[in-house]
């Protein structure tokens, strides 16, 4: 029996991970660590609350005795942490938060490991700390290419209708670190913390840096789900700047694969990085969130094209993000397996089918919060 511990697993991509771990090794005990911030919601994981190798604790995982307390006694083996803030805009609002969250909640998690795992007989025999960070440590890349280029990758997923690249120069796992968000900071910061405990004491850690994730159970703040929801409700669009920022798009399911294969089979002390070969500028993107809303809802496709409302751009926002993840397809024959036009409909219909959870979260002190949002723009 291994027991796991998987931080933020009531989150976006922690509900996935979740969900596949739970289901894939009925002979691990997953213990969920979760303290339910405003982004966390128990509702992701409805199917697989009553599994017999399942637990939940609601807890804060800057409480360093109350994780000292899941550690001992639960006798962790390993640890897949995902929780933190995570989104941008907040980060640009309240750095507070992250700096405690994303810093001082990591570092609470690998002393926590540390002190229990290093008086095991076996010390770190057996054990895994694996961090989840983002792209977004590596900062900027500049988009060199505005009408797109053939990129030098392929994959099932690359070979799709939309293939192209906007720059030259891609995210490798070798690059520098250069944050610009006060998320970013943190995550970089969280990053350094996790090699820093490998390279002093010898914990058996892992770090993987991954692209834009989307698919269900999304938080509605985040550019997909919002936009899904607020197409069906003919509300405004709020594309930040000109919309011509790039990201990588990769669908969570793929992720929640690589953070399998990579927990299972990754190298100690190793860095990997994740994305969907998959880049797209936002209003691209965007577009053909309304043309698939507008078919599925049965309304004439791009009906709702005029919801798009050009707003302040955000400050500091980085211009393009861009993911080489052949190293990972290269030693562990990952690569991601949706193309995104498949992915983005599985995502639509999903969010049009289960409205009552987005409506349950986009209810309350979440619209107070989004219009306060957005009332200076
Ligand atoms: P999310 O915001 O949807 O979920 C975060 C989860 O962490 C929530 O369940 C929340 O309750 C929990 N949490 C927050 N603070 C906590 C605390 N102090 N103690 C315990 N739990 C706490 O985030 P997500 O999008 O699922 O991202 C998960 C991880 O993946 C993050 O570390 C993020 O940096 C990273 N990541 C996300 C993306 C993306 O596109 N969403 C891409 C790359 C990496
Ligand atoms: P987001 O989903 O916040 O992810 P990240 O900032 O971590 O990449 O945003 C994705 C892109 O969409 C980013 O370039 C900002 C842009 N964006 C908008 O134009 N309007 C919005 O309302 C949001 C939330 C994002």
């Amino acid at each position: 029996m291994k027991n796991i511990i998987i931080t933020g697993g009531a989150g976006f991509i922690g509900s996935h991970v979740v969900r596949l771990f739970v289901n894939k090794y009925p002979d691990y005990h997953i213990i969920n660590v979760d303290k339910l911030t405003y982004a966390g919601n128990l509702a992701n994981l409805k199917d697989i609350e009553d599994k017999p190798n399942y637990t939940f604790v609601k807890a804060d995982i800057c409480d360093f005795e109350t994780i000292m307390g899941i550690f001992k006694k639960y006798n962790v083996d390993g640890v897949i942490h995902l929780a933190a803030e995570s989104h941008v805009d907040r980060s640009i609002k309240d750095p507070f938060t992250f700096a405690q969250t994303n810093v001082m909640g990591t570092l609470s998690m690998l002393q926590a490991a540390k002190l229990t795992w290093e008086n095991l007989p076996e010390k770190w025999e057996g054990k895994r700390f694996y961090h989840i960070s983002t792209d977004e440590v590596y900062g900027a890349l500049e988009m060199t290419n505005p009408e797109g280029i053939k990129p030098p990758f392929t994959t099932k997923a690359s070979s799709g209708k939309h293939h192209l690249a906007y720059g030259s120069k891609f995210f490798t796992e070798d690059l520098k670190y250069m944050p610009h968000s006060p998320y970013s900071a943190s995550k970089a910061s969280s990053d350094h913390f996790v090699r820093a405990f490998h390279d002093t004491y010898g914990m058996p850690t892992i770090v993987t840096n991954c692209s834009n994730n989307y698919g269900p159970y999304q938080f509605p703040e985040k550019l997909i789900p919002l936009f899904i929801n607020n197409i069906r409700h003919r509300k405004p669009l709020p594309v930040y700047g000109k919309g011509e920022n790039v990201r990588d798009w990769l669908y969570v399911e793929d992720h929640a694969r690589a953070i399998d294969l990579i927990f299972h089979k990754g190298t100690i002390a190793e860095t990997y990085n994740i994305g969907g070969f998959n880049e797209w500028k936002n209003i691209d993107i965007i577009k053909v969130v309304i043309n698939t809303v507008d078919r599925l809802l049965g309304r004439k496709e791009g009906e709702d094209m005029n919801l798009i409302t050009y707003v302040t751009d955000r400050a500091g926002h980085d211009m393009r993000y861009a993911i080489d993840s052949s190293k990972l397809q290269r030693e562990l024959g990952w690569e991601p397996s949706l193309q995104f036009e498949e992915g983005i409909e599985k995502t639509v219909k999903w969010y049009l089918e289960n409205q009552a959870w987005m409506d349950n979260i986009t209810s309350g002190e979440y619209e107070k919060y989004y219009e306060s949002m957005y009332a200076n723009r």
